[in-house]
């Protein structure tokens, strides 16, 4: 397993890889890899020649005042883990190598990064579009693997794809959950274990709206049952609870018989901003 820290360098090492006809499958994380990223290199590994990640905790992405500096870099630990995998290059670029002096260029995908949490991490997509943009153009993949943990970034990130005709294959992977169900985020290392188990609010709510929907149960009955679960907590504070369209993301006013919905809620607990969301078919 190599580490590569420069840009010119990981290019290189990508066209003669293509050049020899391999396939290039990528998996870009901003480190502290846990069973969630491994679920992804694993997939990865499996359906293609060669298999590379990013690790870069990414600074255009964290607004003022978020956790940029206190974000967990254990590198070491990281290496371990990928190479048990089976990563065969990390790029590991500094920040210094992805922004250098003048870096001016971003990219806005306006259809959906405004809603859900983009209303409350004001340029978080345009920091999250612009580096997966020049992760492609300095990794070269020919597939990359994102998890519908981080839905919206996904949404996002296959439109962006699409509309700048850029060639690679995005591909979908489900959320990884500890055994009590709460969804596995390297956020999680921040909770007290009091807030490890107010976290699993989350994961209560969606479970019992699951099958709320199921039987046909309203919107506004829905998210008032979700929300009772979560308030209940006391380090518990709703930034969002929404129910909406899974292919644009907009709200969904009804829930018609075979329609299927995703409900996505972003939540405090304590200091920590915890995300999750569901898929559901109403029968
Ligand atoms: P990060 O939060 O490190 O996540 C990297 C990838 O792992 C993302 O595609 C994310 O959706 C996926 N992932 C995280 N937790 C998961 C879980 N429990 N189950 C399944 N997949 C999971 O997302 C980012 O980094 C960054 O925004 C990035 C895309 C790297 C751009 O900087």
């Amino acid at each position: 397993m190599r580490v590569i820290r420069k840009n010119s360098i990981m290019q290189k090492v990508a066209d003669r890889l293509r050049e020899e006809g391999k396939s290039i499958g990528f998996v870009p994380t901003l480190g502290a890899l846990h069973q969630g990223h491994l679920s992804l290199m694993e997939r990865a590994r499996r359906e293609n020649d060669i298999l590379i990640i990013s690790i870069f905790i990414n600074p255009t992405q964290f607004g003022p005042g978020e956790d940029y500096k206190r974000y967990p870099r254990p590198f070491e630990k990281d290496k371990l883990l990928a190479r048990r995998e089976g990563v065969d290059i990390i790029f590991y670029p500094s920040v210094s190598e992805m922004y250098g002096k003048g870096y001016s260029t971003y990219v806005e995908v306006e259809k959906f990064s405004k809603s859900l949490c983009g209303l409350f991490r004001p340029g978080h997509f345009r920091g999250v579009a612009s580096v997966v943009c020049k992760l492609f153009n300095i990794v070269k993949p020919n597939v990359a693997y994102f998890g519908q943990k981080d839905y919206q970034q996904l949404k996002i990130i296959k439109r962006m794809v699409e509309d700048l005709n850029m060639e690679v294959e995005i591909r979908e992977c489900a959320i990884v959950r500890e055994p009590d169900g709460l969804a596995i985020s390297s956020r999680n290392s921040y909770l007290s274990s009091q807030e490890r188990k107010e976290a699993l609010s989350l994961y209560k709510a969606l479970k019992c709206v699951k099958s709320l929907i199921k039987v046909g149960s309203s919107i506004s009955d829905v998210v008032s049952e979700m929300e009772k679960i979560i308030q209940r907590e006391s380090h518990a504070k709703i930034d969002y609870i929404e129910i909406v369209d899974p292919l644009t993301l907009e709200d969904v006013k009804t829930i018609r018989p075979g329609k299927k919905v995703l409900v996505a809620l972003a939540v405090w607990i304590g200091n920590t901003r915890l995300i999750d969301n569901m898929l559901v078919r109403r029968m």
